[in-house]
């Protein structure tokens, strides 16, 4: 079987993409930084919001991993500093750590987020996120490029799926084989879904809910992440895969 490396496991999507990689006989290797009620396989806990967490966490890790599996996130209703050291430097700096100890062939998938589809429209504000390298001081960073605390979310995914583009090409990843692919959800039952009901407001949230019927759940989205983990995606590089029922293309349709 495959080692896969997967944060986030303590909840949500990461909990069940770790139960569902258990099943299809992957050996995991669980991250969170709370303890999951039930551990799936071994656990590290950990916290990527600081250069100093990540890099505990990579030395944790062992050699020779298959896939590393990004799934931890926060909604971002603590302000945009730390929104964007978690959703996106420290997934970051873990995936440059981790890359030249994973095993030749591997894959590297992030869950980002429909609200990361800004990107195009802020590709400066993007472009400096991601040029700002290893783990720079967010709550600058912020004030510098005009983030507020309520655009930290949709900001750090933008960067994430720009990034995700960039890495796919950079020696660090494609030099080893390792493929770099993203996967974003719409709104998906979990505990974040509560936290974006109260930043957003329960009728944006209900209204892209009604849009494609329901609300996604982490069962929809776990097989999406492991596909692209798999060898079937073997073809797949830099990509960004919506899993949101159809939401995008919706809204898409009706706007253009
Ligand atoms: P969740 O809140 O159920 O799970 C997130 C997990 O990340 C938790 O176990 C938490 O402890 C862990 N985590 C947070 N900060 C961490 C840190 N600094 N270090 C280590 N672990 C940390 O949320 P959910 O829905 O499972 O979210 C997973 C990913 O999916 C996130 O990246 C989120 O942005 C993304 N997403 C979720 C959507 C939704 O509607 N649920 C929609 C689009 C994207």
């Amino acid at each position: 079987g495959k080692t896969v490396a997967i944060t986030g496991v303590a909840s949500g999507i990461g909990r069940r993409t770790a139960e569902l990689a258990a099943q299809m006989g992957a050996d995991v290797i669980g991250i969170d930084r709370n303890p999951p009620a039930q551990a799936v396989g071994d656990f590290i806990r950990g916290d990527l919001s600081s250069a100093q967490g990540v890099q505990a966490l990579a030395q944790a890790l062992p050699d020779g991993i298959d896939a590393l599996l990004n799934i931890a996130g926060v909604s971002g209703n603590t302000g945009a500093a730390p929104t964007l050291a978690i959703n996106f430097y420290g997934l970051r700096a873990l995936s440059q750590a981790a890359a030249p100890r994973m095993r030749p062939g591997g894959a590297i998938v992030s869950v980002a987020s429909i609200a990361g589809y800004g990107w195009r429209g802020n590709l400066d504000r993007a472009r400096a996120l991601v040029a700002a390298e290893g783990f720079p001081d967010t709550a600058r960073l912020a004030d510098d490029l005009g983030v507020p605390d309520e655009a930290g979310y949709p900001v750090s995914k933008e960067a994430l799926i720009l990034w995700t583009q960039i890495a796919a090409f950079q020696p660090a990843f494609r030099d080893r084989g390792i493929r770099v692919n993203s996967v974003s959800p719409g709104p998906v039952e979990t505990p974040i879904l509560t936290q974006f009901r109260e930043v957003l407001g329960e009728a944006r949230v209900n209204s892209d809910v009604t849009r494609v019927g329901r609300a996604g759940t982490p069962g929809d989205i776990a097989p999406v992440v492991l596909f692209l983990a798999s060898d079937g995606a073997r073809w797949i590089n830099g990509a960004n895969i919506a899993a949101d029922g159809g939401l995008e293309a919706s809204v898409n349709a009706e706007t253009m």
